[in-house]
């Protein structure tokens, strides 16, 4: 199959091109760096020529609530109508668990109108929801930081090791368009403060986590319910503190 993989040179692209190629399948991993662009357009048909289905794995350079919608409207608008004038067979998108339970969050937001128009669009389609990923704790640490202080609700979480997601997103994308929503998280469920407030210590970071159960996580507050998958969802196999002892350090910590 010939599969183009939109933000194919970010963190689940890139290693979604490799598995793909890896299964013997033609892959074009499009990004604006290989002269692919969804929001100019600059490269899209081009890529788009034979391609059987498109995995968009993009993401907004800036989270603030006005680009990040601006970007998901934009990037889905152009994308969706170059595939199908290119006669794209499926289309596979990368989403957030919780996504349409929380409209308080800007970027979760965006995230539903990137749904909404694949939804539209009458092309065949797969989106895939995710809870957040174990390499994005140090991102939400530092979006919760104030001063030596990092402000995080208790609300239940279940992150996900990419390397389980992409498992998935792989079997997807090579499988029939489900016209549907499938939902992936990780093996273990705990409070999101102990979470990060684990991955500091792990990380030798000096900040202190302060529990406060009005927190905001990207624009809103969270309950137990908010983060976690609901009925029959993908688990994955990976547990969190196996996987930071396969981590270099480096990439540990951003802080
Ligand atoms: N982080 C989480 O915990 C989490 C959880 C669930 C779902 N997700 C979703 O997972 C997806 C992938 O996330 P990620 O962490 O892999 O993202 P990432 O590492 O930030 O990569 C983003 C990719 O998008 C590309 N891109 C940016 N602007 C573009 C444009 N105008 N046209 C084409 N490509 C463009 C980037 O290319 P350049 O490098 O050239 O800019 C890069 O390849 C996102 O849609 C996100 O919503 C994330």
């Amino acid at each position: 199959m010939k599969i183009v993989i939109i933000g194919g040179t970010g963190l689940i692209g890139s290693k979604l091109a490799n598995k793909l190629r890896q299964l013997g399948h033609e892959v074009i991993a499009a990004a604006p760096n290989t002269g692919v662009n969804t929001i100019t357009g600059e490269g899209l048909a081009e890529a788009l020529v034979g391609a059987d289905t498109v995995v968009d794995v993009a993401n907004s350079p800036s989270f603030e609530d006005k680009a990040v919608l601006e970007f998901f409207e934009t990037s889905g608008r152009n994308l969706l109508a170059a595939e199908a004038k290119a006669g794209v067979k499926h289309h596979v998108a990368l989403s957030v668990v919780g996504s349409d339970r929380l409209p308080d969050s800007g970027y979760l937001r965006a995230k539903m109108a990137q749904e909404r128009l694949i939804k539209q669009s009458g092309i065949p389609y797969t989106i895939l929801r995710s809870t957040q990923f174990f390499e994005f704790a140090a991102a939400i640490a530092q979006s919760a930081t104030i001063g030596q202080m990092v402000h995080m609700p208790p609300a239940l979480v279940q992150p996900i090791a990419s390397d389980d997601v992409i498992t998935v997103l792989a079997e997807i994308s090579i499988a029939a368009p489900l016209n549907g929503t499938v939902e992936i998280g990780g093996p273990e469920r705990l409070p999101f403060n102990e979470w990060i407030r684990h991955f500091l210590e792990l990380t030798g970071d000096s900040r202190e986590v302060i529990t406060d159960i009005h927190a905001h996580y990207f624009g809103t507050e969270l309950n137990d319910q908010s983060l976690v998958p609901g009925e029959n969802p993908h688990i994955g196999k990976i547990k969190y503190d196996d996987w930071f002892s396969t981590q270099p350090m480096k990439a540990q910590s951003q802080h």
